[in-house]
């Protein structure tokens, strides 16, 4: 099923001195069930693509289509709350709050009881290969392996079904590149997650689906 229907989107930023176009008349679609590498030189426009994905900025002209649906008149909070999950080569969890309390907080945002976020909280983080062990570890206490799949249980808490990854594996050595890699694959494949992946990782993206390549703000 299509899921994000991207058409003819630009982006640019503006600064005292200049007007920097990220984003050039992209268009594109993805299915939910896939996942999507891209890739592309640095600076070619891949985190601002993904951000715009993501409804964390508004395309300057073009449309984004989420089932359906125009992202520009949609309720963009609550889209980023029920509908997307972003993880980050640096992982973004919440240092002072240890690994279940990461993976309940969009649970309690969506207004789910605590107990029940908690339980589910821990169920994820068994599915992403975390024992008890590392329930109630600080992020600062974890490897960064540990940290990026407290991460992507964190994703697969929220009730959303579109995860957006931005380099993910980037600061991880190449066991840990692969077992994130099959998770996101296996949330795809088995769950019906539409995944989209940012890499620069040559080996990250010939395990996609579907790979496409950013260069100069267009999608080639
Ligand atoms: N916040 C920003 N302000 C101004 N320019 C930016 C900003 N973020 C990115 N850019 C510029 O936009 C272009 C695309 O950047 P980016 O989307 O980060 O590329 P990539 O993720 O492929 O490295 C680059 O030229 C970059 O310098
Ligand atoms: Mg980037």
């Amino acid at each position: 099923m299509e899921k994000i229907r991207v058409e003819n989107v630009s982006y640019s930023y503006q600064n005292k001195y200049q007007k920097i176009e990220a984003v050039k008349e992209v268009s594109c679609s993805f299915e939910a069930g896939n996942m999507y590498a891209i890739t592309g030189e640095s600076g070619s426009g891949k985190s601002t693509f993904l951000s715009l994905l993501a409804g964390l900025d508004c395309p300057e002209s073009g449309k984004i289509l989420v089932e359906g649906e125009n992202l520009l008149e949609m309720d963009r909070d609550a889209y980023r709350r029920k509908q997307i999950s972003v993880v980050y080569q640096a992982f973004h969890l919440f240092p002072l709050l240890n690994a279940v309390e990461n993976v309940m907080y969009p649970m309690e945002l969506q207004g789910i009881s605590r107990r029940e976020a908690r339980e589910q909280a821990e169920e994820c983080l068994q599915e992403v290969g975390l024992g008890k062990k590392i329930f109630h570890q600080y992020p600062k206490m974890m490897s960064g392996g540990e940290q990026q799949r407290v991460a992507i249980a964190r994703a697969m808490a929220a009730q959303g079904r579109i995860l957006l990854a931005d380099e993910p594996t980037g600061n991880l050595d190449s066991e840990n590149e692969e077992h994130i890699v099959e998770l996101l694959k296996m949330l795809a494949h088995e769950r019906d997650y539409l995944v989209i992946v940012v890499t620069h990782n040559p080996e990250v993206a010939r395990q996609a689906d579907v790979c496409m390549k950013m260069k100069d703000g267009r999608m080639v």
